[in-house]
């Protein structure tokens, strides 16, 4: 695996496997990685002759009473982790690659609309950033396919709203959250539940079975499963910021009584059990 930290040293090398024909498929992280990013890693093999994975803390994604300094790094683990898997390189860069002008990054991208709901609304200017920095890699690795996971839902909503907007030439995959066997999607940020948490945490993806369920049936209003979804999740302790049902193409929230014509819907979830705030989401295709 070669570990290229610089702009230009990147260019060179994609530029060099473009002469070959090479697909490369992208794997954009932010580091401190486990399963659910080396499941992209993988996949990122059947999508390209030339695999690149990127880790870079993006300091514009975080908000001013974020932890962006306590974010975990581990870029040693993260790179024997990436070497098991065959990629062939790891883009680690500096702040100054990414952001030329780092002091005076003026220069944001917005997605009106789906960047300043559900998760947007608790982290302002938190989509802009991953719109940014997104735009920035996707220039500089140029690849053919895009690999992100579907946990961050809404990201991988703005992000195919960029290329689509933007014109961009990449194919933008979006893939299955990975689980614990109890249901627990992966997060860097599990690690920070204490054993007792961590024991609750599970209910936030039986909660998103359960309220599936009870939209299939068609026994209960939205918001009906909506507040019966909420009261589990306080009565365990959960500060539920939100529990909502949604279209999946734009997350309009689904009107009450439910739409019949609405087959394409996400429930997703955003909570927060002591300090560590937890989201997940799940598909649901009405025939
Ligand atoms: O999902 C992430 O890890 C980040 O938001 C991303 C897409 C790498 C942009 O910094």
């Amino acid at each position: 695996m070669n570990v290229i930290s610089s702009a230009d040293d990147l260019r060179h090398q994609v530029a060099s496997w473009a002469q070959s024909k090479s697909k490369i498929a992208f794997v954009p992280t932010m580091g401190n990685l486990h399963e659910g990013h080396l499941s992209l890693v993988r996949a990122a093999h059947q999508y390209g002759d030339k695999v690149v994975v990127s880790i870079f803390v993006n300091p514009l994604q975080f908000g001013a009473n974020e932890d962006l300094a306590g974010y975990p790094r581990t870029p040693d683990a993260d790179k024997v982790l990436l070497q098991a898997e065959g990629v062939d390189v790891l883009f680690l860069p500096g702040e100054k690659e990414i952001y030329p002008d780092e002091s005076d990054q003026q220069v944001l991208i917005e997605v009106p609309d789906l960047d300043d709901i559900l998760e947007g609304k608790n982290r302002p200017g938190h989509f802009q950033g991953v719109a940014t920095v997104v735009k920035r890699l996707l220039d500089l690795v140029n690849p053919d396919v895009a690999i992100f996971g579907k946990k961050d839902y809404q990201q991988l909503l703005v992000i195919r709203r960029l290329v689509a907007d933007l014109g961009l030439q990449v194919r933008i995959e979006g893939l299955d959250t990975v689980r614990e066997a109890d249901g627990l999607a992966m997060s860097s940020r599990n690690k920070y539940l204490s054993p007792d948490e961590r024991q609750l945490a599970p209910i936030i993806y039986q909660t998103l079975k359960e309220s599936a369920a009870l939209l299939v049936s068609g026994t209960e209003t939205v918001a009906e499963i909506i507040g019966r979804g909420r009261e589990i999740l306080e009565k365990k302790g959960f500060t539920v910021d939100y529990l909502t049902v949604c279209r999946q193409n734009d997350l309009a929230p689904l009107a009450t009584p439910m739409e019949p014509n609405e087959k394409a819907l996400v429930i997703l979830i955003a909570a927060r059990l002591g300090t560590t705030r937890l989201i997940d989401n799940l598909e649901l295709n009405l025939v």
